[in-house]
């Protein structure tokens, strides 16, 4: 390359991207140089030649939300984002931006159904853990063929580390650290495939800021100290540049949102991580964790919202949380402090390091029995799974796998030797609750949502067969179910 090509690179490198939809509204987002000092304008139509406009406008210096920043090596960039409002419900269209004379890839997005709308199908895809010096970001384009209406993201979009090929080299701990991070990983097409094919929501998990993060610090930051703060800022501006979503309004805390998918299902996007949650027992690494220990997970305003949520909720209501909620036993060990106590040994960053709030979200969610799912990541496996209410049913969860980062069982590996096989047999006799594990796989999941039934499938490399799931209505078990020849590929 040039040195003149890198001082003046082209425009939309990063791609495009759509999220957040509302009804009648939608964030748009790219990134162009900094050079390109002309206004950015934005077409949306109904069809991707854009026949049919139903929107345009130019975005101007003064509606750039994103910082300008040096991001090697395609120079420096400053990202653009709008919502655009005024547009029809429940309608596919398509969008593009222009700038300096050239032409973006053309994305697309659906707005959402209005909120008693009878909708017979909607198409969610669930993505998390995607550290980029793990392994490649193919699973997201893998994801992308699946056609999803819908992605939610559950989190560790990008990791902090400094390890190999990471931007910059170090851990990532300013503003330009986190912005070079993001626009690093967007440089990838897989990722950029999946955010041009269909509008996200997404949540930030520990890694979005720092390791088994927790409100007040991070495993390896300070405890509620000033560098803490700065920190969590930076690392919080930066997702909010890169990300297509403003922060909530349908939600108390910048990433709690309900998306309303007509009287069909509603979709709670629940953040048990960065919003609320208190120091765990142990900052990382397997631990007893007393049943009475009263640690909070979530903060009462978001109880309350959690609350409403159930009770408007007309149909399906799938909650979906960074970490795993129900419960997961690593082994079982005498407690010492409490003598002639066998115990169960958890990782306490999941739910079970906070057993109050576990059992409180059961309790929660019992009036929406049978038409209830729970949805998280962080695990880097698949696990479907549930967690008791009073009453002995059970509230089914599913686990996506990692986009990227270090499959679960190959994590155990390191510190142990042992068979994955062997290590399947283990958890199982431990859970009885888990009806299905994957620690090896890396992918992601598609939930078909109908009235009856949902329909799990996980989504692995392409050309291979999806293994495909079924939670009916009133039953909580997830059944094998028969794939079927649409399935995961567009039906
Ligand atoms: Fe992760």
């Amino acid at each position: 390359m040039h040195r003149s090509d890198q001082a003046d690179p082209p425009p939309f490198t990063h791609g495009v991207a759509s999220g957040d939809p509302t009804e009648s509204s939608i964030v748009l987002w790219t990134a162009v140089p900094t050079e390109a000092w002309g206004d950015v304008e934005y077409t949306v139509g109904l069809d991707p030649d854009f026949a049919t406009v139903v929107a345009s406008g130019r975005i101007g210096p003064e509606n750039h939300v994103g910082a300008v920043g040096q991001h090697e090596p395609e120079g420096p960039v400053r990202t653009v984002s709008i919502r655009v409002g005024g547009l029809a419900e429940h309608t596919v269209h398509h969008y593009r931006f222009q700038v300096d004379g050239v032409v973006s890839p053309v994305g697309q997005f659906a707005t959402l159904p209005s909120a008693d709308a009878d909708i017979d199908h909607v198409r969610v895809g669930l993505a998390t853990c995607a550290r980029l010096a793990s392994a490649t970001f193919e699973p997201y384009a893998d994801l992308a063929r699946a056609r999803p209406d819908l992605v939610v993201h559950l989190g560790d979009y990008i990791y902090e580390d400094g390890s190999a090929p990471h931007e910059p080299p170090a851990e990532c701990r300013t503003d330009g650290d986190y912005r070079r991070r993001h626009a690093q990983y967007r440089r990838e097409p897989a990722l950029q495939e999946l955010h041009r094919s269909a509008p996200w929501v997404a949540v930030w998990d520990d890694h979005d800021v720092a390791d088994d993060s927790w409100r007040t610090g991070a495993a390896d930051s300070d405890d509620g100290r000033h560098e803490w703060e700065q920190r969590r800022g930076a690392a919080e501006g930066a997702y909010f540049d890169w990300i297509p979503q403003e922060p909530s309004t349908t939600g108390p805390t910048p990433m709690d949102r309900r998306i309303r998918l007509g009287a069909l299902a509603d979709i709670v996007v629940l953040d048990a991580r960065n919003a609320a949650r208190d120091r765990p027992v142990r900052e990382s690494g397997p631990a007893l964790v007393s049943p009475t220990d009263d640690r909070r997970i979530i903060s009462d305003e978001q109880w309350a919202w959690l609350e409403q949520c159930v009770d408007e909720c007309p149909g399906w209501l799938v909650v979906c949380t960074q970490t795993q909620v129900s419960p997961l036993r690593l082994a079982r060990l005498p407690n010492l402090r409490r003598r002639g106590r066998v115990e169960p040994l958890v990782n306490p960053g999941q739910w079970d390091g906070y057993p109050l709030e576990q059992e409180r979200l059961a309790r929660t969610l019992a009036p929406v029995a049978g038409r209830i799912l729970l949805c998280s990541g962080d695990l880097h496996g698949r696990f479907h799974t549930g967690v008791r209410f009073a009453d002995g049913r059970l509230a089914p969860e599913v686990t996506t796998p990692s986009i990227a980062s270090t499959p679960f069982a190959d994590a155990i590996r390191t510190k142990l030797p042992i068979p994955t096989t062997l290590l399947m047999r283990w958890l199982h006799r431990l859970n009885p609750q888990v009806s299905y594990m994957d620690l090896q796989s890396r992918g992601s999941t598609v939930l078909d949502i109908t009235d009856e039934s949902i329909r799990i499938a996980a989504i692995g490399p392409s050309g291979t067969r999806p293994r495909v799931w079924r939670l009916d209505r009133n039953d909580p078990e997830i059944r094998r179910a028969e794939p079927v020849p649409t399935a995961a590929t567009g039906s």
